[in-house]
């Protein structure tokens, strides 16, 4: 396995419900409190109505997970209807999600949008997770973790092959310093192969970490 602690990203979309959500973060930190985490940084991003109630059960529960949101908004607080900006989820979180190629498909996020994400995000004092799609996708300055994960690869049962992924990520550390990790149709069955890569540096988890159990076995793989 490659030095350094392994990032390990829940990204749950828009899946799950308020109960659901309970369910998961108590049965994952649970499971999670009597092992020993010093190879690995786990996070999860959960919907954001339930970003309130699930900081305050890891926070009385003392679970050893990290809270991120799934996107933020590009602008401050103020008359955004429907955003959620990074000035009002400062302290609450440790990162932010930006730049999901789900975001730039559905939604219209362009690269400069990306960059006054990571503007708003480092402002208020939460790491920039940059999803890219490629090398070819513009790396914010102020970007604290980029995340590559190829579209065909997303959801589709098709990952990249552990070697292109190290490949890409090795490209994407000539131009960026910080950690770099792969998503996309990561399971229990290929994240071992994924971050043992020299160049990969932890995993960003979508539909496998849906349920409980099978992201429970995604960080036992994990662990050294
Ligand atoms: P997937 O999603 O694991 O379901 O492919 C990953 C992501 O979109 O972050």
């Amino acid at each position: 396995m490659a030095g350094g602690v392994k990032w390990i990203i829940a990204n749950w979309k828009s899946n799950k419900s308020f109960e659901d959500s309970l369910e998961w973060i108590n049965q994952v930190g649970a499971a999670l409190k009597d092992k020993d985490l010093s190879s690995v940084h786990v996070v999860v991003c959960p919907s954001p109505f339930v970003l309130g109630e699930l900081s305050h059960e890891i926070e009385v529960n003392n679970y050893p997970v990290f809270l991120g949101a799934q996107n933020i908004s590009p602008f401050g607080m103020g008359a955004y209807t429907g955003e959620l900006s990074a000035e009002q989820l400062k302290g609450e979180l440790e990162l932010t999600l930006i730049g999901h190629s789900e975001r730039r498909q559905h939604f219209g996020e362009t690269d400069e949008m990306v960059a006054e994400k990571v503007k708003q995000a480092r402002a208020n004092a939460m790491k920039a997770v940059v999803c890219v799609q490629g090398v070819e996708t513009p790396i914010p300055e102020g970007t604290d973790v980029v995340a590559y994960e190829p579209v065909s690869a997303i959801g589709s049962g098709n990952p990249d092959t552990p070697e292109h992924a190290d490949e890409v990520a090795k490209e994407i550390k000539e131009k960026f310093s910080g950690p770099v990790l792969y998503g996309g149709s990561v399971t229990t069955e290929n994240v071992k192969q994924l971050i043992d890569q020299p160049n990969i540096d932890g995993v960003l988890v979508g539909g496998a970490s849906l349920d409980p159990k099978e992201f429970i076995t995604i960080i036992e793989q994990c662990l050294i």
